[in-house]
């Protein structure tokens, strides 16, 4: 059986690849993609979305969301990682199709609605069309199926940052609405640092896409080349971690993954700003901000190898 989901994300590298991953799987219904800020500002990356559409045949539809965080001050494009378009700065023509109508957390609920129990939100940028399609109808915890996140790092195997010391960069950008689907009465599973630091795209890896993934690999391998000189030049490693895609190996395949129960809360101000806390050991205390708030899962340890196997596997229907 399928997974029908809405697959929220700021196109974005490492997106793009997670977005094609999405569409080329079997075990996957790709209903809609919603647009946030994030790596791109909102026009950029809704830009980027209905490109990937119309360039690769998708089906599905595609919304514009979120333009700014909920409270705090937008941190900006990070154009530094994915270049000035979102894409590495490869030339891309301007698409000819449109995005829906509706704002992207106005077509969540709807989707939402319309099929009670199906669809699974795979969020893999700042969380605010989320937050905002709770604060609209939380009556939605009750009809998603399942939402899973790329974001946040809980120190598991010394992973506790990217964008920050201490906060990833999906959790940064919108502490506040993070912290808000983070504590919703839905089941949430987190991807995040803990095993997306934990599984690496070499360079030759790329390199194998591009030869056996068709049109799809070829891209995948032209908008990477930005993204790995940043790696290179940040970390002098030749390859990049597997964020996004991560989660959606998660909803093809979940026991790729080992995860830990337990409700998590995110800091959202001051240094440690983006910080996402999960409260793992059934300890009692005068004052506890977890208490009442619900057991999500958290994802500490992948077998990374599976997961590049199952990646190559899957694009390779591109091929
Ligand atoms: C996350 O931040 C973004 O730059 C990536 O697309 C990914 O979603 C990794 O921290
Ligand atoms: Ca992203």
């Amino acid at each position: 059986m399928t997974t029908k989901i809405i697959l929220d994300t700021d196109p974005g590298i490492d997106d793009a690849m997670a977005i094609l991953f999405a569409e080329a799987s079997p075990e996957i219904e790709l209903v809609g993609l919603t647009c946030v800020f994030g790596n791109a500002d909102i026009d950029t990356s809704t830009r980027n979305a209905l490109y990937l559409k119309e360039r690769f045949g998708f089906q599905c539809d595609v919304a514009k969301g979120a333009s700014q965080p909920l409270e705090r001050p937008p941190v900006g494009a990070s154009v530094a990682v994915h270049g000035e378009n979102g894409f590495g700065d490869v030339a891309i023509t301007e698409p000819t199709i449109s995005a829906d109508p509706r704002p992207a957390h106005q077509y969540i609920i709807d989707s939402v609605k319309a099929a009670p129990g199906e669809i699974t939100l795979v969020a893999v940028g700042p969380l605010t069309n989320l937050a905002l399609a709770l604060q609209q109808a939380p009556e939605i915890t009750d009809l998603v199926k399942e939402v899973v996140i790329m974001g946040g790092a809980f120190g598991t195997h010394d992973h506790t940052g990217n964008v920050t010391p201490f906060a990833e960069a999906n959790v940064h950008d919108d502490p506040h609405a993070a912290d808000i689907v983070f504590t919703a009465a839905w089941p949430v599973t987190v991807v995040g640092l803990d095993v997306t630091h934990e599984a690496f795209f070499s360079n030759d890896y790329i390199d194998t896409l591009r030869d056996t993934c068709g049109e799809v690999g070829e891209f995948i391998w032209d908008i990477s080349r930005f993204y790995l000189d940043f790696y290179k030049a940040r970390m002098g490693v030749d390859g990049c971690f597997v964020h996004d895609p991560s989660a959606i190996a998660y909803v093809i395949d979940p026991s790729l993954f080992e995860v830990r129960k337990g409700p998590i809360r995110v800091v959202c101000d001051g240094p440690a700003e983006g910080l996402t806390l999960q409260k793992h050991k059934d300890t009692k205390h005068k004052t506890d901000d977890w208490a009442d708030k619900p057991a999500q899962s958290v994802a500490v340890k992948v077998n990374d190898q599976a997961l590049l196997d199952l990646y190559l596997d899957t694009m390779s229907r591109f091929g």
